[in-house]
């Protein structure tokens, strides 16, 4: 029986959110530049976005980078800011054929210009697919998200447009740039590290982690299936006792 077969598809994650780490020890270990593992790290994101197409996963969010990420050297900012825009125009026909609609989260406004128009482009173009949601986090941080969001509901109670008696967990979330999605259940991160990295803090109370030495690059459909599989092998109690459930 392949991992695939072992899937039990009534209990998949609805929404699975990957950190994808390790390109850049992916390329030294081959003696390579990191911007060799940037680029072999998109065969994988191909990879994994035709997994969770073939099993039927709703919400795909990929950490493509980070605020931090903005402090790397010059070069490798630049280097991976061109791999996007080429990624961009090179896949958005497979992307719009294979049903999944793009959707980003981040700073855009910190984005060059034509990253920034690739990406609305591509947001565009794909708009409608109904196979499944894939959403870049660009320029991202929970910290910044979380920051904006509470700037914007302050300002919002100012203007008497909401009351503070009525924040609720659920006003916090819909002021999330992730308002339109449901929250992670399974969170995966390659090449070995366990730490979240400013990475959907809130949204991930309740998700799964799941930690693998796997770096990005070599990140297949089969360690997909694996990651999922691990998932249903979880008991999601919520607070409450194992008998309850
Ligand atoms: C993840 O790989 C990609 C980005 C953060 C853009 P890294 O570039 O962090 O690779 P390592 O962690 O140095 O191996
Ligand atoms: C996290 O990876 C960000 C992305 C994968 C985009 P990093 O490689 O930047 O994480 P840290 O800084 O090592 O935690
Ligand atoms: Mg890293």
């Amino acid at each position: 029986m392949s991992l695939f077969e072992k899937i039990d598809h009534r209990r998949l994650p609805s929404h699975i959110a990957i950190i994808m780490d390790g390109n850049g020890r992916w390329a030294k270990a081959r003696g390579l530049e990191r911007a060799e593992g940037h680029r072999e790290g998109v065969s994988a994101i191909r990879r994994v976005v035709e997994a969770a197409i073939r099993t039927s996963v709703k919400t795909l969010t990929l950490y493509a980078f980070s605020t931090e990420n903005w402090y790397r050297p010059t070069e490798e900012i630049d280097g991976l800011m061109d791999l996007i825009v080429y990624a961009i125009a090179k896949e958005t026909a497979d992307l719009k054929k294979n049903g999944v609609s793009i959707a980003s989260i981040g700073d855009l406004s910190r984005l060059p210009v034509n990253v920034r128009e690739a990406l609305e482009s591509c947001i565009r173009e794909t708009e409608g697919g109904r196979n499944l949601k894939l959403v870049i986090a660009l320029s991202y941080s929970s910290k910044w998200e979380i920051t904006e969001a509470t700037r914007r509901i302050t300002g919002d109670v100012i203007k008497g447009v909401l009351k503070a008696e009525d924040i609720s967990e659920d006003t916090i979330s819909r002021y999330l740039t992730t308002s339109e999605f449901p929250d992670p259940d399974l969170l995966i991160r390659t090449g070995g590290e366990q730490r979240i990295s400013n990475f959907l803090l809130w949204q991930c109370a309740y998700a799964e982690f799941y930690f693998t030495e796997t770096f990005w690059p070599d990140f297949s459909e089969e360690a997909l299936y694996k990651a999922i599989l691990d998932y249903q092998s979880r008991e999601r109690r919520y607070g409450k006792t194992s008998e309850q459930i």
